[in-house]
């Protein structure tokens, strides 16, 4: 596997962060030198993923560590979690890093919760490879797919969710295809999943969003595979807008729909999809396409960043800790323990 770019990078005193919002055009670095920046760069789509925002948040309650109080870890926690409603992996890696602060003395700080930090960003790393293996079983031989958004590396701290198990699978000669939606309106498909794809020579082609239902009635696709930013007790998928319409295409085919999510995405707390906050963003995002108004003066427009799959939608989830099929509240309690 190609070597990847570093993406976020851990200084002691600053998160050094590739700016993913200049991708593919340019390799740009912003350093993050309080937890209010690191908020900013997770707000402002800087760095994105659910895993990884995830560890960007433990890096920002690491850098607020450095002032060895409480209440700066508490102000930090209120800003990183206000900074994206909808992954919860960012929350539970700040309750995380809390927890271990309440029992460290004030002196201590600094070094335990960067040493926690990182064991957070290896964590991530290792989930990535199993569920690549676990994921990759699931395919048959050179299968095409389909994926949405990005679930890479650059999602993540590792290889990715749904993209660790492409990789995987392609090393296995279980992928041959990979079809990436481009995902309005920040493309992460166009512009993050494909510049992965195509660094490691991994056979891939670029549709917009709505041509998935077509492709599947004109050709043959084997597996859908994405990534989740959070995952409800019942089992009901979220992750990228575009990803439920995608499920309900998937089914209407027959094709398998496959999720891949560490234990971290998972919030046993929320009962099903419809407690989970969907994040909506400014309007003008959709609205402009790289600052280029494309549509008229005045027009309105929403902004949903993500939706929800019902778990009798998704064929398998696909975890560090195993496979959940089928999805359902009992096999997701068994899972997580
Ligand atoms: O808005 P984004 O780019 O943070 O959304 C990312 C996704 O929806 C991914 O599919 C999800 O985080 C899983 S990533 C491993």
């Amino acid at each position: 596997m190609a070597r990847p770019i570093p993406h976020i990078v851990w200084k002691r005193d600053r998160l050094r962060v590739l700016d993913q919002r200049e991708l593919p055009r340019r390799i740009v670095y912003v350093d993050c030198r309080t937890p209010r920046e690191v908020a900013k760069a997770i707000k402002d789509m800087a760095l994105r993923g659910a895993p990884l925002i995830g560890c960007a948040a433990a890096f920002g309650m690491a850098l607020a560590a450095r002032r060895r109080s409480v209440r700066a870890l508490d102000a930090a926690a209120e800003v990183l979690v206000k900074s994206r409603p909808t992954a919860v992996n960012l929350a539970h890696a700040v309750s995380a890093m809390r927890e271990l602060a309440r029992s460290t003395p004030p002196a201590g700080l600094p070094e335990r919760l960067a040493r926690a930090a990182e064991r957070y960003y290896r964590d991530d790393l290792s989930f990535n490879r199993r569920m690549g293996v676990l994921g990759a079983a699931l395919l048959p031989r050179g299968a095409v797919v389909i994926t949405h958004c990005n679930a890479g590396a650059l999602a993540t701290s590792g290889i990715g969710t749904a993209l660790g198990v492409i990789r995987e699978a392609f090393r296995q000669g279980r992928v041959a295809h990979v079809y990436a939606d481009e995902t309005r309106p920040y493309l992460q498909g166009s512009r993050l999943t494909l510049w992965e794809l195509m660094q490691e020579g991994i056979p891939c082609t670029l549709i917009t969003d709505s041509m998935a239902a077509h492709l599947m009635k004109v050709q043959r696709i084997d597996a859908v595979i994405v990534g989740s930013d959070r995952i409800a007790a019942n089992g009901d998928v979220c992750n990228k807008i575009g990803t439920y319409g995608l499920a309900i295409v998937a089914r209407h085919h027959r094709v398998p729909f496959y999720a891949v999510a560490p234990t971290t995405t998972f919030d046993p707390g929320t009962a099903d999809g419809s407690g989970i906050p969907i994040e909506e963003r400014s309007a003008k995002e959709v609205l402009e396409l790289s600052g280029i108004p494309i549509a008229p003066v005045g027009a309105r427009a929403r902004h949903f960043a993500f939706d929800v799959t019902p778990a009798r939608l998704v064929t398998a989830i696909v975890t560090e800790k195993g496979v959940i099929r089928p999805v359902n509240a009992a096999r997701v309690k068994r899972l997580l323990g």
